[in-house]
């Protein structure tokens, strides 16, 4: 697929994978539509691309949905269609389950899973009525196992893959592709807005994150991934790997997890 005239909708614009995102379409003369809460962030992702009035920068809170259908309206008329919808939005978690109150688990599901199923709602009509659409899927490797102070987030993103499997399969002969993205440790400030036990922000970077792969690096994989249309890529050697052992040898994955993870949260 050549983007070069293509419409890309992208969640969560304003900063880390988003962002990247947006100056890697932008780069390929896509038009982009910026989404997100922090207009004055999405400003400063556009002032940097190549192209910036291809561009639309529509502020929005994917937990807000009854302001999906309009801003989805103000998308088309616009350009007229949207071809590739990433759902990207999201914010992750530093509690263990004891410590988190129910409306943080809530909160998480609210961004991570229902905003982004409100938003693929809004497009997909429009996608199978011209019979084309991609719909991207910012996940993680979270999506297929858990670990310790991650619950919520890893329940978010797990969710995400039952959902969305089903769309693929359902909407496969409408001429709509589904693409899971899961990528491990990205260097972003996801850590800086991870919700603790409370629903105060965890407000600084750990070192996984730190040292974690540049965002416009995992930005390029996921462009190629979703150029040849793949149905799920995971990201991140050498955390990819936790999902295999996980998958062939679950028990030494508990038995890990059980030996070291409780000893680095407490
Ligand atoms: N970084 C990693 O290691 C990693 C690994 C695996 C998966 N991921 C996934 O990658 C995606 C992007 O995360 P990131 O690492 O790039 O983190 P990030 O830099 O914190 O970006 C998160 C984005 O989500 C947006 N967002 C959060 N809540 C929102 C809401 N209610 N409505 C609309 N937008 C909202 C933020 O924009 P505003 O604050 O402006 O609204 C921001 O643009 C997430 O889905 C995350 O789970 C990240």
């Amino acid at each position: 697929m050549s983007f070069s005239d293509k419409v890309v909708w992208i969640t969560g614009a304003s900063s880390g994978i988003g962002a990247a995102l947006a100056r890697a379409y932008d780069k390929r003369g896509a038009s982009v539509v910026l989404s997100g809460r922090r207009a004055d962030r999405l400003q400063d992702v556009v002032d940097v691309c190549r192209h910036p009035e291809n561009h639309f920068i529509l502020p929005l809170d994917v937990t807000r949905e009854d302001t999906h259908s309009q801003a989805h309206r103000s998308v088309i008329e616009r350009y007229g269609r949207v071809d590739l919808l990433i759902n990207n939005a999201g914010i992750s978690q530093r509690s263990n389950i004891l410590d988190t109150q129910p409306e943080v688990e809530r909160r998480i599901m609210e961004v991570n899973y229902f905003g982004t199923i409100s938003i693929t709602h809004c497009v997909l009509p429009e996608m199978v009525e011209r019979r084309s659409g991609h719909i991207a899927v910012i996940s993680s490797l979270m999506g297929y196992v858990s670990t310790p102070g991650r619950s919520s987030y890893a329940a978010s993103k797990h969710a995400l893959h039952g959902y969305f499997e089903s769309l693929r399969a359902e909407l496969w002969p409408e001429g709509i592709n589904v693409t899971m993205i899961c990528p491990g440790y990205v260097k972003t400030e996801i850590p800086l807005h991870s919700l603790r036990g409370d629903g105060r922000d965890h407000a600084r970077m750990d070192m996984t994150h730190v040292k974690g792969m540049p965002a416009d690096i995992c930005a390029g994989k996921i462009v190629r991934a979703i150029k040849r249309k793949r149905s799920v890529v995971k990201i991140g050697w050498p955390h990819v790997g936790a999902v295999y052992v996980y998958r062939f040898l679950p028990q030494l994955y508990r038995f890990v997890l059980r030996r070291v993870y409780p000893a680095k949260l407490r």
